[in-house]
């Protein structure tokens, strides 16, 4: 069985003390799950100070990026995967859409960001997906399994084993347009055929395979009764606990 997760990407969004107060308030609101794992992935600047407030709790920290080279170097502005274990990171979203988009990520980059976070015990969270000129093509499933294919080469079984995958069509990210439960299930089906094919069926069964892009309290129920959808990554709908909680409450 695969445990679902839920994830909220905070992006460049909350200073210290709005963080803080963000996990004191959403603590208590989960302290109870069991169900599903909880992630917060705040901006860097926050992620000392909120790390302390997660201190035995159920909530697990992520980043929202990571540079390709691990351990220490001349990389002016960049932080390590080394450096994000060392600030309590259990995870890092690695590959998201607004970085392919406004900061040039590729395919290589992004692959080369995976191994760097594998390397440093992190659990990579890879980004997938198609934006809506490539969907209205019929680009989509091309897209996302030469995303999917070039984030995985040469990983080992094992290492893939690491990875969850969030199918983020961009044409439903902060645009309230949500793919529909069957557009989502079908692509999700698709990825985990395409690692199957890649590293075998018992890693692609294994898989946590998130949905991103619009979720909201009011459709993650629907999305998450699909067989191959395994959780959230949620962006907007984040930010509140109150809703996120709501969004981790789906069923
Ligand atoms: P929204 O939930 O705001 O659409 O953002 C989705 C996202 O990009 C999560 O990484």
């Amino acid at each position: 069985m695969r445990k679902p997760v839920i994830a909220g990407n905070w992006k460049m969004y909350k200073l210290i003390a709005e963080a803080v107060q963000t996990v004191a308030e959403l603590k208590p609101l989960v302290a109870a799950v069991t169900h599903c794992e909880i992630v917060v992935a705040p901006p860097f600047t926050a992620l000392w100070a909120v790390a302390q407030r997660l201190e035995g709790s159920n909530i697990q920290l992520a980043a929202q990026d990571v540079c390709e080279m691990n351990g220490f170097g001349a990389r002016t502005g960049e932080i390590s995967a080394l450096m994000l274990r060392d600030v309590g990171c259990r995870y890092v979203i690695i590959g998201h859409s607004e970085r392919r988009q406004f900061y040039g990520e590729t395919d290589e980059l992004v692959r080369r960001k995976i191994g760097a976070a594998l390397e440093a015990g992190l659990n990579p969270i890879v980004c997938v997906g198609e934006t809506l000129q490539e969907r209205e093509a019929g680009m989509a499933e091309v897209i996302v399994k030469r995303q999917v294919e070039a984030a995985l080469s040469g990983l080992h079984p094992e290492e893939v084993a690491r990875l969850l995958i969030a199918y983020e069509p961009v044409w439903a990210i902060g645009t309230g347009h949500t793919a529909s439960p069957e557009q989502a299930q079908t692509m999700h089906a698709y990825i985990r055929q395409r690692v199957a094919a890649l590293v075998g069926e018992k890693v692609a069964d294994g898989l946590r395979i998130l949905y991103g892009g619009s979720v909201r309290p009011e459709n993650i129920r629907a999305l998450m009764t699909e067989p191959d959808i395994d959780g959230a990554l949620v962006g907007g709908a984040s930010l509140d606990p109150r809703s996120f909680s709501e969004i981790v409450h789906y069923f």
